[in-house]
Protein backbone atom coordinates (compact mmCIF):
# COMPACT_ATOMS: atom_id res chain seq x y z
CA UNK A 1 0.00 0.00 0.00
CA UNK A 2 1.54 3.36 -1.07
CA UNK A 3 1.04 6.32 1.36
CA UNK A 4 -2.04 7.75 -0.14
CA UNK A 5 -3.51 4.57 -0.17
CA UNK A 6 -3.06 4.03 3.23
CA UNK A 7 -4.20 7.43 4.48
CA UNK A 8 -6.86 7.73 2.08
CA UNK A 9 -8.29 3.75 3.37
CA UNK A 10 -8.05 4.99 6.85
CA UNK A 11 -9.73 8.22 6.30
CA UNK A 12 -12.59 5.80 4.95
CA UNK A 13 -12.03 3.82 8.22
CA UNK A 14 -10.61 0.57 6.63
CA UNK A 15 -9.28 -2.28 8.55
CA UNK A 16 -6.62 -0.63 9.87
CA UNK A 17 -8.85 -0.06 13.06
CA UNK A 18 -9.71 -3.34 13.82
CA UNK A 19 -6.43 -4.30 14.00
CA UNK A 20 -5.51 -1.92 17.16
CA UNK A 21 -3.81 -3.73 20.06
CA UNK A 22 -5.98 -2.78 23.42
CA UNK A 23 -3.85 -0.68 25.57
CA UNK A 24 -0.50 -2.29 26.38
CA UNK A 25 0.72 -3.17 29.95
CA UNK A 26 3.45 -0.68 30.85
CA UNK A 27 6.82 -1.82 31.33
CA UNK A 28 8.23 -3.21 34.70
CA UNK A 29 7.49 -0.34 37.61
CA UNK A 30 5.05 1.26 35.63
CA UNK A 31 8.12 2.42 32.99
CA UNK A 32 6.83 4.39 30.07
CA UNK A 33 9.19 3.33 27.18
CA UNK A 34 9.33 5.39 24.77
CA UNK A 35 10.45 5.62 21.17
CA UNK A 36 11.27 9.09 18.40
CA UNK A 37 10.97 9.04 15.59
CA UNK A 38 12.53 12.58 14.00
CA UNK A 39 15.24 13.55 16.15
CA UNK A 40 15.69 17.37 15.15
CA UNK A 41 15.84 19.99 16.88
CA UNK A 42 12.51 19.90 18.50
CA UNK A 43 12.50 16.15 18.66
CA UNK A 44 15.48 16.36 20.71
CA UNK A 45 13.97 18.83 22.68
CA UNK A 46 10.62 16.81 23.30
CA UNK A 47 12.86 13.97 23.57
CA UNK A 48 14.82 15.56 26.91
CA UNK A 49 11.43 17.25 28.14
CA UNK A 50 10.26 13.23 27.91
CA UNK A 51 13.20 11.83 29.94
CA UNK A 52 12.87 14.63 33.09
CA UNK A 53 9.42 13.08 33.61
CA UNK A 54 9.46 9.87 36.56
CA UNK A 55 10.46 6.30 35.19
CA UNK A 56 10.32 7.08 30.96
CA UNK A 57 13.15 5.33 29.14
CA UNK A 58 13.84 6.09 25.46
CA UNK A 59 14.34 3.02 23.98
CA UNK A 60 14.32 3.61 20.56
CA UNK A 61 14.78 6.21 18.27
CA UNK A 62 14.46 6.52 14.35
CA UNK A 63 15.67 9.14 11.93
CA UNK A 64 16.56 9.43 8.23
CA UNK A 65 19.60 11.34 8.14
CA UNK A 66 23.12 9.43 9.94
CA UNK A 67 24.44 12.83 11.68
CA UNK A 68 20.95 13.27 13.81
CA UNK A 69 21.18 9.56 14.51
CA UNK A 70 24.67 10.24 15.94
CA UNK A 71 23.55 13.61 17.53
CA UNK A 72 20.98 11.64 19.88
CA UNK A 73 22.96 8.67 20.67
CA UNK A 74 24.96 11.83 23.19
CA UNK A 75 21.29 11.92 24.77
CA UNK A 76 20.06 8.80 24.73
CA UNK A 77 23.59 6.47 24.58
CA UNK A 78 21.47 3.10 24.97
CA UNK A 79 18.77 3.45 22.16
CA UNK A 80 18.61 1.28 19.29
CA UNK A 81 18.44 3.55 16.12
CA UNK A 82 17.10 3.21 12.91
CA UNK A 83 16.47 5.10 10.01
CA UNK A 84 13.60 3.45 9.07
CA UNK A 85 10.40 4.18 11.53
CA UNK A 86 8.63 1.02 10.77
CA UNK A 87 11.83 -0.62 12.35
CA UNK A 88 11.02 0.77 15.72
CA UNK A 89 7.20 0.57 15.56
CA UNK A 90 7.49 -3.51 15.00
CA UNK A 91 8.80 -3.21 18.70
CA UNK A 92 6.78 -4.53 20.79
CA UNK A 93 8.77 -3.48 23.97
CA UNK A 94 7.60 0.85 22.45
CA UNK A 95 4.91 1.84 24.44
CA UNK A 96 4.74 5.49 23.66
CA UNK A 97 6.18 7.48 20.17
CA UNK A 98 7.10 11.23 19.83
CA UNK A 99 6.57 12.01 16.43
CA UNK A 100 8.70 15.00 15.28
CA UNK A 101 9.48 14.69 11.81
CA UNK A 102 9.05 17.23 9.02
CA UNK A 103 5.41 18.07 8.19
CA UNK A 104 4.27 16.12 5.48
CA UNK A 105 5.10 12.86 7.41
CA UNK A 106 3.21 13.25 10.81
CA UNK A 107 0.11 11.63 9.27
CA UNK A 108 1.98 8.57 7.89
CA UNK A 109 3.72 8.50 10.92
CA UNK A 110 0.82 8.90 13.23
CA UNK A 111 -1.78 6.12 11.62
CA UNK A 112 1.20 3.62 11.96
CA UNK A 113 2.02 4.22 15.22
CA UNK A 114 -1.84 3.91 16.36
CA UNK A 115 -1.98 0.84 13.87
CA UNK A 116 0.71 -0.64 16.31
CA UNK A 117 -1.30 -0.28 19.42
CA UNK A 118 1.53 2.70 20.84
CA UNK A 119 0.17 6.11 22.51
CA UNK A 120 1.45 9.35 20.47
CA UNK A 121 3.22 12.72 20.92
CA UNK A 122 2.90 14.47 17.21
CA UNK A 123 4.18 17.90 16.72
CA UNK A 124 2.31 20.24 15.52
CA UNK A 125 1.01 20.49 12.95
CA UNK A 126 -1.01 17.20 13.51
CA UNK A 127 -1.57 16.62 9.63
CA UNK A 128 -0.34 18.21 6.24
CA UNK A 129 -3.75 18.33 4.52
CA UNK A 130 -6.91 18.19 5.62
CA UNK A 131 -7.74 14.75 4.41
CA UNK A 132 -5.01 13.46 6.87
CA UNK A 133 -6.91 15.23 9.50
CA UNK A 134 -9.57 13.52 9.37
CA UNK A 135 -8.14 9.97 8.70
CA UNK A 136 -6.12 11.26 11.95
CA UNK A 137 -9.31 12.08 13.96
CA UNK A 138 -10.85 8.59 12.79
CA UNK A 139 -7.91 6.71 13.84
CA UNK A 140 -7.21 7.84 16.75
CA UNK A 141 -10.80 8.00 18.26
CA UNK A 142 -11.10 4.39 17.05
CA UNK A 143 -8.31 3.30 19.40
CA UNK A 144 -7.66 2.57 22.71
CA UNK A 145 -4.88 5.03 22.15
CA UNK A 146 -3.33 8.50 24.13
CA UNK A 147 -2.52 10.89 21.97
CA UNK A 148 -1.24 14.47 22.94
CA UNK A 149 -0.96 17.16 20.20
CA UNK A 150 2.08 19.09 20.61
CA UNK A 151 0.63 21.78 20.97
CA UNK A 152 2.00 22.96 24.23
CA UNK A 153 0.07 26.01 24.95
CA UNK A 154 -2.87 23.89 25.91
CA UNK A 155 -1.43 23.41 29.17
CA UNK A 156 -0.82 26.88 29.91
CA UNK A 157 -2.22 29.04 32.90
CA UNK A 158 -3.17 31.48 31.02
CA UNK A 159 -6.00 29.46 28.81
CA UNK A 160 -7.00 28.23 32.33
CA UNK A 161 -7.52 31.65 33.42
CA UNK A 162 -9.17 32.89 29.86
CA UNK A 163 -12.13 30.37 29.88
CA UNK A 164 -12.37 30.74 33.47
CA UNK A 165 -13.40 34.32 32.93
CA UNK A 166 -15.14 33.70 29.96
CA UNK A 167 -17.25 30.82 32.12
CA UNK A 168 -18.11 32.75 34.79
CA UNK A 169 -19.44 35.57 32.56
CA UNK A 170 -17.05 38.25 32.86
CA UNK A 171 -16.22 38.92 28.93
CA UNK A 172 -20.21 38.97 27.59
CA UNK A 173 -20.73 38.04 24.09
CA UNK A 174 -17.51 38.23 21.93
CA UNK A 175 -17.69 38.62 18.18
CA UNK A 176 -13.88 39.20 17.44
CA UNK A 177 -10.32 38.14 18.37
CA UNK A 178 -7.42 39.87 17.09
CA UNK A 179 -4.15 38.47 17.22
CA UNK A 180 -0.80 38.44 15.61
CA UNK A 181 2.60 36.93 15.48
CA UNK A 182 5.98 39.02 14.10
CA UNK A 183 9.83 38.18 14.39
CA UNK A 184 12.75 39.50 12.90
CA UNK A 185 15.26 38.15 11.25
CA UNK A 186 19.14 39.85 10.54
CA UNK A 187 19.36 41.68 6.50
CA UNK A 188 19.84 38.85 4.65
CA UNK A 189 19.28 36.04 6.60
CA UNK A 190 15.45 34.59 6.02
CA UNK A 191 13.33 33.01 9.02
CA UNK A 192 14.33 29.19 9.82
CA UNK A 193 17.01 29.20 7.41
CA UNK A 194 19.50 26.48 8.76
CA UNK A 195 22.67 25.63 7.15
CA UNK A 196 23.23 22.45 5.11
CA UNK A 197 25.83 20.68 7.03
CA UNK A 198 28.99 18.95 4.22
CA UNK A 199 27.21 15.59 5.13
CA UNK A 200 24.01 16.02 4.01
CA UNK A 201 24.05 13.76 0.83
CA UNK A 202 22.23 10.70 0.09
CA UNK A 203 25.21 8.79 1.70
CA UNK A 204 24.02 9.90 4.56
CA UNK A 205 20.43 10.69 4.05
CA UNK A 206 17.28 8.16 3.28
CA UNK A 207 16.05 10.37 0.65
CA UNK A 208 12.83 8.28 -0.14
CA UNK A 209 11.63 7.63 3.19
CA UNK A 210 12.12 11.49 3.27
CA UNK A 211 10.11 11.99 0.22
CA UNK A 212 7.70 9.09 1.09
CA UNK A 213 5.86 8.56 -1.77
CA UNK A 214 5.70 12.19 -3.35
CA UNK A 215 6.70 12.32 -6.40
CA UNK A 216 10.27 11.43 -7.16
CA UNK A 217 13.13 13.91 -6.94
CA UNK A 218 16.61 14.68 -7.23
CA UNK A 219 18.38 14.46 -3.55
CA UNK A 220 18.01 18.09 -2.54
CA UNK A 221 19.90 18.92 0.83
CA UNK A 222 18.49 22.41 1.07
CA UNK A 223 15.14 20.78 0.66
CA UNK A 224 15.72 18.56 3.01
CA UNK A 225 17.33 20.73 6.04
CA UNK A 226 14.96 24.12 5.33
CA UNK A 227 11.28 21.73 4.28
CA UNK A 228 10.18 24.42 6.28
CA UNK A 229 10.26 26.76 3.26
CA UNK A 230 8.50 24.25 0.68
CA UNK A 231 4.98 23.87 0.22
CA UNK A 232 5.42 20.02 -0.61
CA UNK A 233 6.66 19.62 2.90
CA UNK A 234 5.28 22.38 5.35
CA UNK A 235 2.10 24.94 5.34
CA UNK A 236 4.47 27.56 6.28
CA UNK A 237 4.07 29.81 9.26
CA UNK A 238 0.51 28.97 9.44
CA UNK A 239 1.11 25.44 10.08
CA UNK A 240 4.49 26.68 11.97
CA UNK A 241 2.81 29.39 14.33
CA UNK A 242 -0.57 30.51 13.74
CA UNK A 243 -2.11 26.85 14.74
CA UNK A 244 -0.43 27.66 18.10
CA UNK A 245 -2.58 30.50 18.30
CA UNK A 246 -5.94 29.28 16.74
CA UNK A 247 -6.09 25.99 18.87
CA UNK A 248 -5.62 28.24 22.09
CA UNK A 249 -8.48 30.73 20.73
CA UNK A 250 -10.40 27.54 19.57
CA UNK A 251 -10.25 25.61 23.07
CA UNK A 252 -10.56 29.17 25.16
CA UNK A 253 -14.21 29.68 23.16
CA UNK A 254 -15.07 26.47 22.55
CA UNK A 255 -14.67 26.66 18.42
CA UNK A 256 -14.53 24.25 16.02
CA UNK A 257 -13.41 24.19 12.39
CA UNK A 258 -14.40 27.87 11.12
CA UNK A 259 -16.80 27.99 8.48
CA UNK A 260 -14.77 29.88 5.85
CA UNK A 261 -11.47 31.80 5.71
CA UNK A 262 -9.58 34.24 3.32
CA UNK A 263 -5.84 34.70 3.72
CA UNK A 264 -3.65 37.36 1.71
CA UNK A 265 0.41 37.63 2.54
CA UNK A 266 3.11 36.87 0.09
CA UNK A 267 7.28 36.51 0.49
CA UNK A 268 7.89 40.00 1.00
CA UNK A 269 10.70 39.95 3.75
CA UNK A 270 13.19 37.30 1.78
CA UNK A 271 13.41 36.35 -1.53
CA UNK A 272 15.59 33.55 -0.55
CA UNK A 273 13.97 30.95 -2.77
CA UNK A 274 11.09 30.22 -0.09
CA UNK A 275 7.66 29.13 -1.78
CA UNK A 276 5.64 29.79 1.70
CA UNK A 277 4.93 33.65 2.87
CA UNK A 278 6.16 35.89 5.40
CA UNK A 279 3.81 38.09 5.60
CA UNK A 280 0.50 36.85 6.30
CA UNK A 281 -3.33 38.29 7.20
CA UNK A 282 -5.61 35.76 8.16
CA UNK A 283 -9.60 36.22 8.00
CA UNK A 284 -10.89 33.25 9.96
CA UNK A 285 -15.05 33.43 10.09
CA UNK A 286 -17.15 31.19 12.80
CA UNK A 287 -20.32 31.48 13.95
CA UNK A 288 -21.15 35.12 14.69
CA UNK A 289 -17.36 35.63 15.62
CA UNK A 290 -14.78 36.69 13.41
CA UNK A 291 -10.75 35.36 13.96
CA UNK A 292 -7.82 37.71 12.53
CA UNK A 293 -4.12 36.52 12.48
CA UNK A 294 -1.36 38.55 11.13
CA UNK A 295 2.31 37.86 10.83
CA UNK A 296 5.39 39.31 9.52
CA UNK A 297 8.86 38.03 9.85
CA UNK A 298 10.45 42.05 9.71
CA UNK A 299 9.55 43.47 12.73
CA UNK A 300 9.01 42.12 16.42
CA UNK A 301 7.87 45.10 18.18
CA UNK A 302 4.67 43.51 19.37
CA UNK A 303 5.60 40.14 20.01
CA UNK A 304 3.05 38.24 19.59
CA UNK A 305 -0.37 37.88 21.00
CA UNK A 306 -4.64 37.90 20.95
CA UNK A 307 -6.94 39.82 22.43
CA UNK A 308 -10.81 38.46 23.10
CA UNK A 309 -13.51 41.20 22.36
CA UNK A 310 -16.53 40.71 24.56
CA UNK A 311 -19.50 43.57 25.02
CA UNK A 312 -18.83 43.07 28.55
CA UNK A 313 -15.00 42.85 28.59
CA UNK A 314 -11.68 41.92 27.13
CA UNK A 315 -9.18 39.59 27.54
CA UNK A 316 -5.50 40.46 26.23
CA UNK A 317 -2.83 37.60 26.05
CA UNK A 318 0.52 38.86 25.03
CA UNK A 319 4.02 37.92 24.74
CA UNK A 320 7.48 39.83 24.20
CA UNK A 321 5.57 42.68 23.04
CA UNK A 322 7.23 46.19 23.61
CA UNK A 323 5.26 48.57 25.66
CA UNK A 324 5.14 51.56 23.49
CA UNK A 325 5.49 53.88 27.07
CA UNK A 326 7.93 52.30 28.90
CA UNK A 327 9.38 50.32 26.15
CA UNK A 328 9.21 47.27 28.42
CA UNK A 329 9.00 43.54 27.21
CA UNK A 330 5.76 42.94 28.56
CA UNK A 331 3.42 39.39 28.62
CA UNK A 332 0.89 37.99 30.71
CA UNK A 333 -2.75 37.80 30.50
CA UNK A 334 -4.77 41.00 31.75
CA UNK A 335 -9.30 40.77 32.04
CA UNK A 336 -10.28 44.47 31.21
CA UNK A 337 -14.10 45.28 32.28
CA UNK A 338 -16.33 47.04 29.33
CA UNK A 339 -17.41 49.51 31.92
CA UNK A 340 -20.54 50.28 29.74
CA UNK A 341 -22.22 46.82 30.75
CA UNK A 342 -19.79 46.00 33.72
CA UNK A 343 -19.78 49.28 35.99
CA UNK A 344 -18.49 47.59 38.89
CA UNK A 345 -16.01 45.19 37.16
CA UNK A 346 -12.18 44.96 37.64
CA UNK A 347 -8.91 44.47 36.27
CA UNK A 348 -8.01 40.89 36.72
CA UNK A 349 -4.27 39.36 36.28
CA UNK A 350 -4.19 35.29 35.70
CA UNK A 351 -3.21 33.32 38.51
CA UNK A 352 -3.59 29.50 37.10
CA UNK A 353 -0.54 27.32 36.90
CA UNK A 354 0.71 25.66 33.47
CA UNK A 355 0.73 22.17 33.66
CA UNK A 356 3.78 20.27 31.97
CA UNK A 357 2.63 19.21 29.03
CA UNK A 358 4.86 16.50 28.39
CA UNK A 359 4.02 15.54 32.15
CA UNK A 360 0.17 15.48 31.33
CA UNK A 361 0.84 12.76 28.25
CA UNK A 362 2.94 10.39 30.63
CA UNK A 363 0.18 10.86 33.28
CA UNK A 364 -2.38 10.17 30.59
CA UNK A 365 -0.68 7.12 29.53
CA UNK A 366 -0.52 5.88 32.71
CA UNK A 367 -3.91 5.97 33.57
CA UNK A 368 -5.40 5.20 30.23
CA UNK A 369 -7.17 8.37 30.13
CA UNK A 370 -7.88 9.54 26.44
CA UNK A 371 -8.34 13.64 27.32
CA UNK A 372 -5.07 14.89 27.49
CA UNK A 373 -4.64 18.33 27.31
CA UNK A 374 -4.58 18.59 23.27
CA UNK A 375 -6.64 15.66 22.14
CA UNK A 376 -7.03 14.49 19.08
CA UNK A 377 -9.60 17.14 18.10
CA UNK A 378 -8.05 19.90 19.09
CA UNK A 379 -5.28 18.48 16.65
CA UNK A 380 -7.67 18.31 13.82
CA UNK A 381 -9.84 21.44 14.59
CA UNK A 382 -6.17 23.84 14.50
CA UNK A 383 -5.15 21.55 11.82
CA UNK A 384 -8.53 22.34 9.93
CA UNK A 385 -7.83 25.86 10.40
CA UNK A 386 -4.47 26.28 9.16
CA UNK A 387 -5.01 23.73 6.08
CA UNK A 388 -8.32 26.56 5.13
CA UNK A 389 -6.26 29.40 5.50
CA UNK A 390 -3.60 28.13 3.43
CA UNK A 391 -5.99 26.65 0.80
CA UNK A 392 -7.54 30.10 0.40
CA UNK A 393 -4.17 32.12 -0.35
CA UNK A 394 -3.35 29.30 -2.93
CA UNK A 395 -6.50 29.51 -4.38
CA UNK A 396 -6.30 33.59 -4.00
CA UNK A 397 -10.22 33.62 -2.93
CA UNK A 398 -12.74 32.83 0.82
CA UNK A 399 -12.75 29.20 1.01
CA UNK A 400 -15.79 27.37 3.10
CA UNK A 401 -14.96 24.51 4.96
CA UNK A 402 -17.57 22.52 2.53
CA UNK A 403 -14.87 23.05 -0.06
CA UNK A 404 -11.72 23.02 1.86
CA UNK A 405 -12.90 19.60 2.56
CA UNK A 406 -13.46 18.51 -0.90
CA UNK A 407 -10.66 19.80 -2.41
CA UNK A 408 -8.18 18.11 -4.09
CA UNK A 409 -4.57 18.76 -2.02
CA UNK A 410 -2.83 21.93 -4.46
CA UNK A 411 0.04 22.19 -2.17
N1 LIG B 1 5.62 22.61 19.43
C1 LIG B 1 6.50 23.51 19.08
O1 LIG B 1 6.57 24.60 19.63
C2 LIG B 1 7.44 23.20 17.95
C3 LIG B 1 8.63 23.92 17.82
C4 LIG B 1 9.48 23.61 16.76
C5 LIG B 1 9.13 22.62 15.86
N2 LIG B 1 7.95 21.96 16.00
C6 LIG B 1 7.54 20.93 15.02
O2 LIG B 1 8.40 19.81 15.14
C7 LIG B 1 8.54 19.18 13.88
C8 LIG B 1 10.04 19.03 13.57
O3 LIG B 1 10.63 20.32 13.45
P1 LIG B 1 12.22 20.49 13.55
O4 LIG B 1 12.52 21.92 13.58
O5 LIG B 1 12.75 19.63 14.65
O6 LIG B 1 12.67 19.88 12.14
P2 LIG B 1 14.07 19.19 11.83
O7 LIG B 1 14.22 19.22 10.35
O8 LIG B 1 15.13 19.78 12.69
O9 LIG B 1 13.82 17.68 12.31
C9 LIG B 1 13.10 16.73 11.55
C10 LIG B 1 13.84 15.41 11.69
O10 LIG B 1 13.10 14.40 11.02
C11 LIG B 1 14.02 13.58 10.33
N3 LIG B 1 13.28 12.87 9.26
C12 LIG B 1 12.96 13.30 8.01
N4 LIG B 1 12.26 12.35 7.37
C13 LIG B 1 12.12 11.30 8.24
C14 LIG B 1 11.49 10.03 8.16
N5 LIG B 1 10.83 9.62 7.06
N6 LIG B 1 11.56 9.22 9.23
C15 LIG B 1 12.23 9.61 10.36
N7 LIG B 1 12.83 10.80 10.49
C16 LIG B 1 12.76 11.64 9.44
C17 LIG B 1 15.10 14.54 9.85
O11 LIG B 1 16.30 13.87 9.52
C18 LIG B 1 15.23 15.43 11.05
O12 LIG B 1 16.17 14.93 11.97
C19 LIG B 1 7.79 20.04 12.88
O13 LIG B 1 6.53 19.51 12.65
C20 LIG B 1 7.67 21.37 13.59
O14 LIG B 1 6.56 22.12 13.18
C21 LIG B 1 7.12 22.22 17.04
Amino acid sequence: MNRREFVEGVAAGAAVIAAYPSARALGANNRIRIGLIGAGDRGTQDLKEALLQPDVECVAVADVYSRHRDQVKTVVPGAEVYDDPRRLLDRKDVDAVIIASPLHLHAEHMLATLAAGKDVYCEKTMTWNIAEAVACLHAAQNSRQVVQVGLQHESDGDLADTRKWIQDGLVGKVTMVESWMSRNTPHGHGQWVRPVPSDCNPAHVNWNLFLDGRPKVEFDGNKFINWRLFWEYSGGNITENMVHQIAWIQTALNLKEPEAVTMSGGVFSEKDGRQVPDTIAVTMEFPDLVVLWQSTFNNTHFGLGERILGTDGTIEHISGATDMVTGKYTSGINYYPEKLNRADGVNLIGQARSQDHMGNWMECIRSRNQKTNAPIEVGYNSAVAAHMANLAFREKRRITLAEAKAAKQIY
